[in-house]
């Protein structure tokens, strides 16, 4: 064996078409265990599309290329067998889900991606303790899920999901109504808290969020133009993008 980890993701080549338009040109990708990557880009580049076709969304077929998850070919695997195996997506789930509080949402998807029904008060116990850690109000455990939830706190939401699921590789994209203040501040002390317990954790950070990126400091940073990677380097590019936007990126898509 080397010394070097197996890669959480390997992406090669991802060529991803939606509706007869090809989104994705072309993109490899590779993170490693403890890795955190920022994917950087204009609206429309295709970072959502990436987000959801790792997540092995039907909506999104991959015409050429590949996707490994910890050295297995996932590129056919359902978005279900990519959840038990430790891909995790967040800030996606925007969906009012009637009757269903934030703990039964929890045992569910605990359910679904380890297998173990772990009891309503064990559950508790742990979500508790969670949401001490994430400075979360206990009464949230309760409450329906995303009903009448603030911007701040669907991202606690998807914070608590994130450190109770346990995934090998999170995934967080931003959508594009963004986040005020209080969600940055949630997602960046989140993030570094469920880090402490879990640094092998894998993060793909998608945002355009200068603010997010100088809280979490990602090793690696990726421009992402027209469907392809067109420079990856460190926070310096992230800085660079701050001064100057994209387009002089724009010819090398
Ligand atoms: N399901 C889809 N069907 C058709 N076109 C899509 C679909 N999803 C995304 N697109 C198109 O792909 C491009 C990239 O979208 P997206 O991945 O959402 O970009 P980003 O997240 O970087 O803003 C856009 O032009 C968008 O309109
Ligand atoms: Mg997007």
């Amino acid at each position: 064996m080397s010394g070097q980890p197996t890669p959480l993701f390997e992406i090669c080549d991802l060529h991803v078409v939606a509706d007869d338009a090809e989104i994705l040109k072309g993109v490899d990708l590779t993170i490693l265990p403890g890795e955190v990557h920022a994917l950087m880009g204009p609206n429309g580049s295709g970072k959502s599309t990436l987000a959801s076709a790792l997540m092995g969304s039907p909506e999104y077929e991959i015409t050429k290329g590949s996707i490994r998850f910890q050295g297995d070919d996932i590129t056919d695997w359902s978005p279900d067998v990519r959840g038990k195996a430790g891909v995790f997506l967040a800030f996606q789930y925007p969906q009012t889900i009637a009757g269903v509080s934030v703990i039964n949402f929890l045992r569910q998807a605990l359910s679904a991606r380890k297998g173990i029904d772990m009891s309503v008060l064990e559950l508790r116990l742990s979500i508790m303790e969670w949401m001490a850690r994430l400075d979360m109000d206990p009464a949230f455990a309760d409450r329906y899920l995303n009903e009448g939830f603030s911007g701040g706190e669907k991202k606690r939401n998807e914070i608590l999901q994130m450190a109770i699921l346990e995934p090998q590789m999170a995934i967080l994209d931003e959508t594009d109504s963004g986040l005020d203040i209080d969600a940055l501040r949630v997602v960046a002390s989140g993030v570094r808290e469920v880090r402490k317990d879990r640094p092998e954790l894998g993060l793909l950070l998608i945002t355009h969020y200068q603010r997010l990126l100088d809280e979490l400091r990602p090793e690696h940073v990726h421009l992402l133009f027209d469907g392809r990677i067109v420079a990856s380097g460190g926070m310096e590019l992230a800085a660079q993008v701050e001064a100057e936007g994209y387009e002089a990126y724009r010819g090398e898509a």
